[in-house]
């Protein structure tokens, strides 16, 4: 049987690149879409497109179909992201909810949900996609983002601890600027695009994370596009 992923955010972006990378590994692929449509360029054979919304509080539905459907599950990779650029003195408090249910509360909830069937798997992986924005704060626009980023890498360093013993080994993965929408936004169109990392190299190296053996653990893995301070 093969091992079978999780995956949010693979509409476009990175996590379409990691669809397609896992699916080219021999995994198969769940994946939680707001348009439950795959993506252009993954392949029905070894992979489903399942309603997903980050905010519905739905993840314990989605681990109970795919248990009911496939019999395991072996990894998860929280993908799905927002960016709100916004001041963190923001009054506009939907926004910040929406960014933290988004890119802290659904990863945690959808890794806690899939937690009894990662044990099982006896080598269960879960890949944060955080950012260097969860490592620094880099300019005041993109600081409030900052702050659930950093949540979020604390999340994965969170459920590294919790899975250890278990076999679960999990890793917070934390780009720079990256060639998709939300890179795009990020630099305001400054920074050419073919210069950033490419969703696709990022995916070989978040799957490269899900490979290694538990003794080869990576807690995080942070990759940029440009000199930037330590990073
Ligand atoms: N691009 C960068 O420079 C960069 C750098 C560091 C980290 N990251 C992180 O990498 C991840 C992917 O980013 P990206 O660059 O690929 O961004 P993107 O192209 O903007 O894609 C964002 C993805 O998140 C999904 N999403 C947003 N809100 C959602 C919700 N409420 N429920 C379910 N899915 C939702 C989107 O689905 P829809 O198509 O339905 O909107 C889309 O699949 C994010 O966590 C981001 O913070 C990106």
């Amino acid at each position: 049987m093969t091992k079978v992923m999780l995956l949010t955010g693979a509409s476009r972006g990175i996590g379409r690149a990691i669809a397609k990378e896992a699916q080219a590994r021999g995994w198969t692929l769940s994946l939680g879409l707001r348009d439950p449509r795959l993506p252009e360029g993954v392949s029905p054979d070894t992979a489903e497109a399942l309603a997903y919304d980050a905010t519905a509080r739905s993840e314990a539905g989605w681990v109970s179909g795919v248990m009911a459907r496939h019999g395991r599950i072996d990894a998860v990779v929280a993908c799905a992201g927002v960016l709100p650029l916004k001041s963190i003195l923001t009054d506009d408090e939907d926004t910040v909810q929406q960014l933290f249910e988004v890119n802290v509360h659904a990863p945690r909830r959808l890794a806690a949900a899939a937690w009894e069937p990662l044990k099982a798997a006896g080598a269960g992986r879960i890949a944060i996609i955080a950012s260097l924005s969860g490592k620094r704060v880099k300019s005041t626009g993109s600081a409030l983002y900052s702050v659930s980023k950093f949540a979020a890498v604390g999340l994965a360093h969170a459920l590294r601890h919790e899975g250890w013993a278990d076999g679960i080994r999990a890793t917070a993965i934390c780009p720079g600027l990256v060639n998709t929408e939300m890179g795009a936004n990020a630099s305001g169109g400054a920074f050419p695009p073919e210069a950033m990392t490419q969703p696709a190299d990022l995916a070989r190296l978040t799957l490269d994370a899900m490979d290694y053996p538990g003794t080869l653990s990576q807690a995080e893995i942070t990759v940029n596009c440009q000199v930037d301070g330590i990073y």
